[in-house]
This record gives structure tokens, C-alpha cells and sequence, in this order.
């Protein structure tokens, strides 16, 4: 493989790499937080033993932990640093808002600026209105779904992984202690790509469903016709359609799945990526729909998204940046190829190890993602600690491969030298045993029922 043949590349070059102030801060971080962290995607039991605890600084994609270490990073931010860390425009563009005050008494002009820059990217779209975080507007979206419809019941697709922390999407996982029964009825499942599945729900509760929640496409494309036809029995069933755009958007196209497939939803929820890694989610759809949110209708009133920090001046500041590199620098077509690029190198690697069936790489190029399985090819969490073990003792942290703008040739091929190096330790780790490559336990899923 050419790229191994190349002379390696700091900091790829191996190095024991000293983890010791993070394992020292570790403690106090679990004595203080819940968890150790704020997220539990970022939590100790999401990465192996030997792997940086607590990062410091990044610029582009390379991040520098507490000891120091630097490493190119994957996913950035749960997928919301899409342009790089510290990206300077967008820093900037916050920076000078920010000295213009945060947060006022009646509206800022840069809100309806916002809105304005964010319509003209997302075709169809009549209104939005932003908050802070993806689980908000998607829980705004289901509140209006029901007010509008004046139905209890709702249908997420049930092969996706994640669309809210709030109760009705929570109650149906693993996780759900604290959440009542009555809550979690409310919420009824049907599968990705089979239509059935989701007529059948309409059959079983005539009159009852408000909406069909779901992403355009998570990892499995959908097969011709799929979402129109979904959209179609919506309408049909007189049911709201609402994908969720928290990953797709601006990422297969700047205006979201929703435009890369030609589909559009009668409500759509965006974050992440919106604002390279400032805090601001949107909620936006059919004017009929988002106006019960508003003060020209003699309906009930939606309380919808109504909080103290949901137009923080200087978010919707980097937001309107964001968009404007998006737009001027073909920052989506970007992320695909360097995303294909990966997958290429990828690929050659699993061959040249005979991974092909235990190590798989899959996704859209924009949102590259692996699956680790063990040598019965059952899907294992020791196997996916072990290779990211052996990524970080190289220089790379990657939960996926989904890239950023910032990920450069010569990122990529780093990346791909040091997974060839780790998918070599894999193999032998399937031929000889795991125990004698893994260092520590392993992994765990987040949405679990125990510790
Ligand atoms: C598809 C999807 N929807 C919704 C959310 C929730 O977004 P947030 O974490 O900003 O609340 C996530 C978060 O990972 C997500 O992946």
C-alpha cells in the first residue's frame, strides 16, 4: 500500500504518550459531574483506557489534550465543528457581535438576519425560529405537530439512534429511568425504508398519530421514492412530516437531506453544524404550521421555543458567517471528498488485512462511520475499544470518520497510516486474542439500562 510506504509523519511517529495529568484530573471531574462530563457521547466509558480525558485547546481539526499530546481529531464536536476549531471568520464574526452585547430586552436585529440568511439556503422553508440545541427544536417540532393536529400519538423511525434528550424519544430507549410509562406509550416505532410499517401504525390508531419523525437518511440510504412515498401517506393520514437534519444538514448538501433527496418536510429541525460549534439549533417549516407559534392566528397558543438565551447575539453572529463560507467556499463538496478520499485508503487497509467482514467503514463520504466485530463477526465493543486504542496511540481520536473542511490531504493520509497501523493490530488481535492487545475494559453503549 503506497500510503505506508511513505515516510510517517508527525505525530504519527510512535510515541508513549503520557496520559498522566488527565488521569489525575479524572476523579475530581467524576466527584463534580454527573457522568465526569456534560455529554455522555464525550463520557470515559465511550473511549478506551489509554485515550486523552480532557482536551485543552484545537485549531482545525488537531486538538491538544492536558498532557499535551496532539492528535487529529473525527467528529468534531458530536459532529458540530464543521468548518475547524477556532475557525477564524466565525470566531471573529461572534467576537464582534459579542462586544455588542449579548442579549437585550426586545429582539436584536441580527435575529431576523438570521432567519433571513438560514430561508434562503433551505428550500420551501416559510419560517424558522432558533434555540440552542437539537433535542429543543426537535421536541418544538413534535409540540407543534400535535397542537396542529390535535393528536397525542407520535411515530419515530425506529433504526435511527437519536432524535431528543427530552422524554418522549428517551422513554423508548434503554435509558429511561425517571420517565412515565405514560409518556413512552405515546411514542410508537416503525422501520426505515418499509412503508408498511408505517401504514400499519396509521391502520392501528386511525386519527391518533400527529407525526412522522425521522432523518432523511442516517446510514442506509433510502430506497426510490421511500421519502416521497412516507411524506405522501402523512398527508394521506392527515400527520405531520418532520425530519430531523441535526447530522444531514449541511453536510450531504448545504440545504440539507431534505434537498439532496428533493423531499421537503412540512417541519425540519437543524443544529449542530449551523454554527460551527456555537450553540444554535433551528426549528423551521410550512408557515401554516410554525404560525401557531405566533400572534396573527385565534387558535390555541404553541408555547414554542420561547427561552432566555435562544437568540444569543453572537450564536446567530457565527451562524450567519457559517453560511456565508458554506456558500463561498463549497465547504459541503469539501467534506465529500476528502471524505472519499479517506474511504478509499480505508478500504485498501481492510483489504490488505483481510478485515473485509470485522472491520467495515460505511456512510455517506460527508458522515464516514466503522463497525468493529469480533473473529464469530458478532459486532463487538472490545474490538471497537482496541482499534481506537491503537488510533489514539497514533496521533488520532476517531469515535467515526466524519471529516471536517479543515481535514487536509495530509491529515487524510496520516488518518490513513495510522489505521493501517491499528487495523495490523486488529488482525492479530482476531488470530491470537484479544486480551493480549486490549489494555483495559472495554467500551460501552450510552443508552444503556445499568452501569
Ligand atoms: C439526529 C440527531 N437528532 C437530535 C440530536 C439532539 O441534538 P442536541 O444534542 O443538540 O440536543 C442529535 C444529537 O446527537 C442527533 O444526532
Amino acid at each position: 500500500m503506497a500510503i505506508v510506504q511513505k515516510p510517517r509523519l508527525t505525530p504519527v511517529a510512535s510515541c508513549a504518550r503520557d496520559f498522566s495529568q488527565s488521569r489525575a484530573l479524572q476523579p475530581k471531574a467524576h466527584e463534580l459531574i454527573p457522568g465526569g462530563a456534560h455529554t455522555y457521547a464525550k463520557g470515559d466509558d465511550q473511549y478506551p483506557e489509554q485515550a486523552p480525558a480532557f482536551i485543552v485547546r484545537g485549531k482545525g481539526c488537531h486538538v491538544w489534550d492536558l498532557d499535551g499530546n496532539e492528535f487529529i481529531e473525527y467528529g468534531m464536536g458530536l459532529r458540530a465543528v464543521t468548518l475547524g476549531h477556532a475557525f477564524e471568520p466565525v470566531v471573529e464574526a461572534a467576537y464582534k457581535q459579542m462586544q455588542l452585547g449579548a442579549n437585550f430586552t426586545r429582539p436584536a436585529k441580527i435575529e431576523v438576519d438570521a432567519a433571513e440568511a438560514f430561508l434562503e439556503i433551505i428550500d420551501g422553508v416559510d419560517m424558522v425560529k432558533f434555540a440552542k440545541n437539537g433535542s429543543d427544536v426537535t421536541t418544538a417540532a413534535v409540540k407543534l405537530a400535535r397542537a396542529y393536529t390535535g393528536r397525542d400519538l407520535v411515530a419515530i423511525c425506529g433504526d435511527q439512534p437519536f432524535f431528543s434528550t427530552d422524554d418522549w424519544f428517551i422513554g423508548t430507549t434503554e435509558m429511561n429511568a425517571g420517565i412515565p410509562d405514560a409518556t413512552t406509550q405515546l411514542t410508537l416505532k416503525f422501520r426505515y425504508n418499509d412503508l408498511d410499517s408505517l401504514r400499519g401504525l396509521f391502520d392501528q390508531h386511525p386519527g391518533k398519530i400527529a407525526c412522522a419523525v425521522m432523518e432523511a437518511e442516517a446510514v442506509t440510504p433510502p430506497v426510490p421514492g421511500y421519502l416521497n412515498q412516507v411524506k405522501e401517506l402523512c398527508e394521506q393520514r392527515g400527520a405531520i412530516l418532520i425530519f430531523d437534519e441535526m447530522i444531514t444538514g449541511f453536510r450531504w448538501h448545504l440545504g440539507g437531506a431534505q434537498k439532496f433527496h428533493g423531499v421537503i418536510p412540512h417541519l425540519s429541525t437543524f443544529g449542530k453544524a449551523i454554527g460551527n460549534g456555537f450553540a444554535i439549533s433551528a426549528l423551521a417549516g410550512d408557515r401554516q404550521i410554525m404560525r401557531l407559534g405566533g400572534l396573527d392566528h385565534d387558535q390555541p397558543r404553541v408555547f414554542l421555543l420561547s427561552t432566555t438565551h435562544g437568540a444569543e447575539t453572537h450564536a446567530l453572529a457565527a451562524a450567519i458567517e457559517t453560511v456565508r463560507i458554506y456558500r463561498e467556499h463549497g465547504v459541503v463538496e469539501c467534506l465529500w471528498r476528502q471524505g472519499e478520499q479517506l474511504q478509499a485508503l480505508l478500504q485498501q487497509s481492510i483489504g490488505e488485512n483481510r478485515l473485509e467482514g470485522f472491520f467495515e467503514v460505511f456512510g455517506r463520504p460527508c458522515n464516514l462511520v466503522f463497525g468493529t466485530r469480533d473473529q464469530n463477526h458478532e459486532r463487538s465493543q472490545p474490538f471497537r475499544t482496541l482499534f481506537m486504542q491503537e488510533l489514539i496511540r497514533q496521533g488520532v481520536i476517531a469515535p467515526s470518520f466524519v471529516v471536517s473542511f479543515s481535514h487536509s490531504d495530509a491529515d487524510i493520509e496520516r488518518t490513513a497510516e495510522a489505521v493501517h497501523e491499528a487495523l495490523v493490530i486488529y488482525r492479530k488481535a482476531l488470530d491470537e486474542g484479544i486480551e493480549k492487545y486490549l489494555k483495559g475494559r472495554a467500551v460501552k453503549p450510552v443508552n444503556r439500562r445499568f452501569n
